[in-house]
């Protein structure tokens, strides 16, 4: 690996694809009659999301949200941006937030918010990593793929100063970057 500023590995992709399978095969089984509205929440999620939804076998809609509180650094700004909306109805039907992590978990709350405003029938949320220790609210992923310690994360759609979303494993941000 020729990135200098991340290190070692924390989630190989074999791991994660086991993860996000097992993920996938219980909200098929948590919505027997109907799947959900997928909404990801950008751009995190997008590679999450990307082989979530890949392992549907039932038709399904799917939207997207952006949202921002990073500034370029590693510390949530605690303010969360609407950049972009839905654009599929929310109004009394199941709505499945698609998350890359929940960190203090205002993004996720904001969300939440923004589709029981739109008076969703339900909102529940997946979230790929969930990292507990910073939590501000009081929000917990309904299904989560790994629950990881304090560490900086890159990988796998997750960014640092919007780098290295493209490595198909997860690693840590060294020490230094920070
Ligand atoms: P929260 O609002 O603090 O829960 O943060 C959620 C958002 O912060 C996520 O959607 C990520 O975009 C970003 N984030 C939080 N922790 C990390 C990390 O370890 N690596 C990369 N992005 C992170
Ligand atoms: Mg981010």
């Amino acid at each position: 690996m020729t990135h200098a500023d991340i290190s070692d590995v924390l989630l190989f992709r074999e791991q994660i694809s086991e993860a996000v399978k097992r993920m996938a095969h219980q909200i098929e089984e948590d919505y027997p009659k109907e799947l959900p509205l997928m909404v990801g929440i950008l751009k995190g999620s997008f590679i999450f999301m990307a082989d979530l939804v890949r392992q549907m076998q039932r038709p399904f809609e799917m939207d997207f949200l952006r949202l921002s509180s990073y500034g370029s650094g590693v510390d949530s700004s605690g303010k969360v941006r609407l950049r972009m909306g839905v654009t599929r109805p929310v109004r009394d039907r199941d709505v499945l937030l698609v998350e890359d992590i929940v960190d203090t978990g205002l993004t996720t709350s904001y969300a939440v918010g923004y589709l029981q405003r739109k008076r969703a029938g339900s909102v529940k949320l997946c979230a790929l990593l969930d990292k507990p220790s910073h939590r501000q609210t009081q929000v917990a992923p309904d299904y989560v793929g790994f629950t990881i310690p304090d560490k900086f994360v890159v990988g796998y759609g997750l960014d640092f100063d919007e780098q290295y979303r493209h490595l198909p494993d997860i690693h840590v941000l060294k020490k230094g970057q920070l």
